[in-house]
């Protein structure tokens, strides 16, 4: 990485709007089930050879479909294939978890076999020449079933309880010093229990699929964060050559985190086609996607923090427990990062899985560090109170450069410096200290603090970039534009690195044809895809200048390694130029075209193998503690009567290194802010055994507009060299962690209640 010009021209680092913006707000933009193998528009009726499928799911949670009774179903007109387990078992070989080294977002095969697992499980895909009667005849589906009893939750008869270390390859629980010891001769002490519900994705856009075969070729249109997965995962189970199998992602309408590996209806949906010979399309039901695809799972954290006098911490012991399912050793690691946020002598964690009949949790946003460090910075505010100190005083205190547990050093430590810009930007002084004593006409008022960090990932990725003799650009990598704003990112760093305009770059993603690239997930985007463009920019001036400086040539005698590509010239430090296409025509006419491969530091060759065969490939890279840091602030309004809550002001500050376009930047962290208000006060998805009551948007409450008011987010300067190269941290997770607790802790602030058990809604306030 030492050859990539790092150098800027006044691009990177300034406000540039999304360069797919206006495709987007004019409905111009194709998402997934938009698409037609054809090229047709959805729209074009006369193209139907497209059939469409629904699904029926079960409604018990764990047992065996007795018997299909499909005699209504077939009546219906236009019906063209009913497929339970009698037609497909067999016919999709086991793939495992993404997380787990394979491709799968959940490893149990529906129709695979008359067993049931999970409430919602798909049981039989009915497919017609139109949805309506699809949906018509999956209606008319009639099944028996033999129940047996189920364990939704935790606590459950039949939970089963398993260590992570038991689980999972690589966990290790966290043990350093003698937090008991140290716990009994504290000067003060929090020890409480703190939960956080399940929680649905919920994106606008569904989980959809497409598949259309060519012969031995298979098309599949899904929206997807990581089309790799899809395309080795769904090869592996219909045992195809990967190169046969195409997945086409176009513009993502939300993920929030699902979406992140191949999902189980795909294959369903790809027999289907194979089997009808014509392409099929699933567009599932809202209710269905709460049991088709993942969820945040219910947590539970039993904490214990002591402190001296001073109110330096003396021990932390964190403890928690998450749901999984009874198939998938997917479970996210939380406590590593409590146990490393603050300087501390005796840390214990114990993290244990609870295994329950549901389908496999998964990814939400912030996976970890939205449920833990909800626990951990409660305590904290917690312990402030105990001491009486102010809790950004009590953090400052227990501040340190280094990682308690490893002894490594940070590569950068802004946490105070986020907490003293959002402090300032708050106007935190004007914090009365007791609760329950601010009070405003008929509301109490509260404010409150939490940090939010978020380690950083990094990932190997491969781009196509090929600069054309007219001075257009094209950047293609099989990665996604999540809504992050990567196009446009993409776009702004091969205009600066090329020295061309923005508009003359196009950027393709979210095609397994582009060159291979990983998972849009754990806020890696950035760091993973600027530094294999920045390489990539790099291959191309280099073979540029060493053909514009050889002999007989315009730039003959310079040193190529001087020059720059600006302003649509190869420029020389002594200010001699040529345009760039008399340039790019010395190697070939018809332009030039690289493809950069790009590793993270200390991950070589092997971290490439993972990313051509589809598997995850975040690393933390560096031999350092590599963090984003953020310090989160909520204003809180409860009625004095009614108990509403309402929260007119959410200040964040965040340090995520360099940041290469505030506006996009400063729009993911606000984003996260609210739905980090959202899953404070209103998320949850409400369980009734192994039910889930809730599943739709009239019942799930997400934040509206009249939710939110004043929402802003501060970008603190983070210059870290030690990060990599281009000291970029990813800060697509950052704005959401935090807001949590914060919210929680100005409860407190205004009402002198600790809630610990989120959401916290009116109930919780009378
Ligand atoms: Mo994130 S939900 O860890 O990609």
């Amino acid at each position: 990485m030492a050859e990539a010009d790092t150098a800027t021209s006044g691009i990177l680092g300034h406000p540039h709007i999304r360069v797919e913006g206006r495709a987007k707000v004019t409905g111009a933009a194709r998402y997934a089930s938009d698409r037609r193998e054809d090229g047709a528009r959805e729209s074009d009726l006369a193209h139907s050879a497209l059939a469409h499928a629904a699904l029926v799911t079960s409604p018990i949670a764990r047992g065996r479909i007795r018997d299909f009774d499909l005699h209504a179903a077939r009546a219906v007109p236009d019906l063209l294939a009913i497929f339970t387990h009698r037609d497909f078992a067999g016919a999709v070989a086991p793939v495992g978890h993404l997380m787990a080294g394979g491709h799968a977002n959940s490893s149990h095969l529906p129709l695979g076999s008359d067993r049931i697992a999970y409430h919602g499980q798909i049981v039989a895909l009915v497919v017609a020449r139109t949805q309506e009667a699809a949906t018509r005849a999956a209606d008319l589906v009639r099944a028996t079933y033999e129940a047996e009893p189920a364990s939704a939750t935790f606590d459950d008869p039949g939970a089963e309880i398993v260590r992570f270390a038991d689980l999972k390859a690589h966990h290790e629980d966290i043990a350093r010093g003698d937090p008991d010891a140290a716990w009994s001769v504290a000067e003060a002490r929090v020890e409480a229990r703190y939960e956080t519900p399940a929680q649905h994705h919920n994106p606008i856009e569904l989980f959809t699929t497409r598949c259309a075969w060519d012969g031995g070729r298979l098309t599949v249109y899904e929206p997807s964060r990581y089309i790799g997965a899809v395309q080795h995962g769904l090869a592996a189970q219909l045992g195809l050559d990967p190169a046969r199998v195409r997945v086409v992602s176009g513009p993502i309408g939300g993920h929030f985190g699902s979406k992140f590996a191949l999902s189980q209806h795909t294959a369903l949906v790809a027999l289907a086609a194979k089997r009808l010979g014509r392409p099929v399309s699933l567009v599932p039901t809202r209710r269905q996607c709460f049991t088709i695809a993942n969820y945040r799972p219910e947590t539970r954290h039993d904490i214990r923090l002591s402190a001296d006098r001073d109110g330096r911490f003396t021990s932390l012991v964190h403890e928690a427990d998450v749901v999984t399912s009874r198939f998938d050793p997917f479970a996210m690691e939380g406590a590593d990062v409590t146990a490393s946020l603050y300087a501390c002598p005796a840390i214990r964690t114990g993290e244990r899985a609870v295994r329950v009949d549901r389908n496999t949790p998964g990814p939400m946003r912030a996976p970890p560090e939205v449920p833990y460090l909800f626990a951990l910075e409660s305590a904290v505010d917690e312990m402030a109170c105990r001491l009486g100190l102010d809790p950004i005083e009590l953090r400052r205190r227990n501040d340190t450069a280094q990682d308690p547990v490893s002894g490594k050093p940070f590569s950068s430590r802004p946490l105070m410096a986020c907490f003293d810009a959002g402090a300032a930007a708050f106007d935190w002084e004007r914090r009365a200290t007791p609760p329950g004593t601010m009070r405003k006409g008929e509301w109490w008022v509260g404010l409150g603090c939490a940090a939010s960090v978020r380690p950083v990932k990094i990932a190997a990725a491969t781009m196509r970039l090929r600069l054309s003799v007219d001075g257009s650009v094209e950047v293609g990598c099989a990665h996604h534009e999540i809504g992050n704003g990567i196009t446009t990112l993409l776009a702004m760093g091969a205009a600066e690195g090329l020295g061309l305009p923005v508009e003359r770059v196009r950027v393709q993603l979210g095609d397994t044809a582009l060159p291979a690239a990983g998972l849009s997930g754990g806020s890696s985007t950035t760091t993973s895809l600027m530094h294999t463009l920045a390489l990539g920019c790099a291959q191309l001036r280099d073979r540029l200048a060493r053909a514009a400086v050889a002999p007989d040539r315009p730039l003959a005698g310079h040193d190529p390694a001087g020059l720059r590509l600006a302003g649509g010239r190869l420029v020389a430090a002594d200010g001699r130029a040529m345009p760039l296409a008399e340039a790019i025509a010395l190697l070939d006419p018809a332009g030039v075209e690289t493809v950069a491969a790009f590793t993270p530091a200390g991950s070589g060759e092997a971290a490439l193998e993972a990313l051509r065969g589809g598997h995850i490939g975040l690393s933390p890279g560096g031999d350092r503690v590599t963090w984003a840091f953020g310090a989160q602030f909520a204003e809180v309004h409860v009625h004095g009567e009614t108990g509403e809550i309402r929260v007119p002001r959410l200040t964040g500050a965040f340090a995520a290194g360099r940041i290469l376009n505030p506006l996009t930047a400063r729009s993911q962290l606000v984003g996260g802010m609210i739905w980090g208000l959202g899953s404070a006060l209103l998320e949850e998805t409400v369980l009734d055994g192994p039910t889930y009551r809730n599943a739709d948007l009239a019942e799930y409450l997400v934040p509206t507009a009249m939710d939110i008011d004043a929402v802003e987010a501060v970008l603190v300067p983070d210059p870290d060299e030690a990060v990599n190269p281009l000291g970029l941290k990813g800060l697509g997770e950052l704005g959401i962690i935090g807001v949590n607790a914060a919210i929680a802790n100005a409860v407190h602030h205004a009402t002198g209640r600790r809630i610990r058990r989120l959401p916290i809604r009116i109930d919780a306030m009378l």
